[in-house]
């Protein structure tokens, strides 16, 4: 038995991943719709605080969840490598932390630093950390993970899940980099979104060991 298969957590996730799979809310596809494909694109892959922010709040009300597939991936990854520190970039309703939670719960403890600059998401986000008995284990912080992420990090990080605006891939993993440790691991979902993160992860000389996988994610291993 696992955290992730007991009450209180089996029947939240259950719960939760039927809500992020339902058809996309009508709040959601209607704020989406007043833009044009090609701005969509635009907004999504810029680095301008101005314009990721703008696709964000569109999607508030979206789950934008890694799928079941990767969510229990991240739990194995956690137990695999007896992590105890964990960084996160994109909490959304926290879908993923839970996953990433549990699996430091079942490895006797530690902390998921998590950030989400949607102050409702964050809210939803605290709501389910409470229901699925894990808040003790996850430190959410609010705002921007450029800000964030930049201060009060623990000395040794053993797993980084990067889950938010795509084109700040390498500006959080320039932020993380001197606290990961050899072996440390990163998943970058939708990394196929973020060229600049894969030339940087796969460069012979980067100190990182990676290979892309399940289509759109990226696991990379700190190699000194
Ligand atoms: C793909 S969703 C995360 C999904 C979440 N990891 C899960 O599996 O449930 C991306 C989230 O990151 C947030 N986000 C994007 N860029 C951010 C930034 N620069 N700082 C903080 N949060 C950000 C968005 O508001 C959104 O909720």
């Amino acid at each position: 038995m696992t955290s992730l298969s007991t009450a209180p957590l089996a029947p939240l996730l259950d719960r939760m991943f039927a809500e992020a799979e339902a058809p996309t809310p009508p709040q959601v596809r209607a704020a989406l719709a007043q833009l044009t494909p090609e701005e969509r694109s635009r907004l999504s892959a810029s680095t301008d605080e101005a314009d990721y922010r703008t696709f964000y709040g569109l999607a508030r009300d979206a789950y934008l969840a890694v799928s079941r597939d990767t969510a229990r991936l991240l739990y194995m990854l956690v137990r695999a490598c007896g992590a105890r520190s964990v960084v996160e970039f994109g909490t959304s309703f926290g879908v993923s932390t839970l996953h990433l939670a549990a699996g430091l719960r079942d490895n006797g403890g530690g902390q998921v630093i998590t950030t989400e600059f949607e102050p409702s998401k964050a809210t939803r986000a605290r709501e389910n950390f409470a229901a699925g008995g894990l808040a003790d284990l996850i430190d959410l912080r609010e705002g921007d993970a450029l800000q964030t992420l930049a201060r009060d990090l623990p000395g040794q990080i053993d797993l980084v899940l990067l889950d938010g605006a795509k084109s700040l891939y390498p500006a959080v993993l320039a932020l993380l980099e001197e606290h990961l440790r050899p072996g440390a691991l990163i998943i970058a979902d939708n990394a196929d979104r973020s060229p600049e993160y894969l030339d940087r992860v796969r460069s012979a000389t980067s100190g990182y060991t990676s290979v892309p996988f399940a289509g759109d994610v990226e696991l990379s291993m700190r190699t000194g």
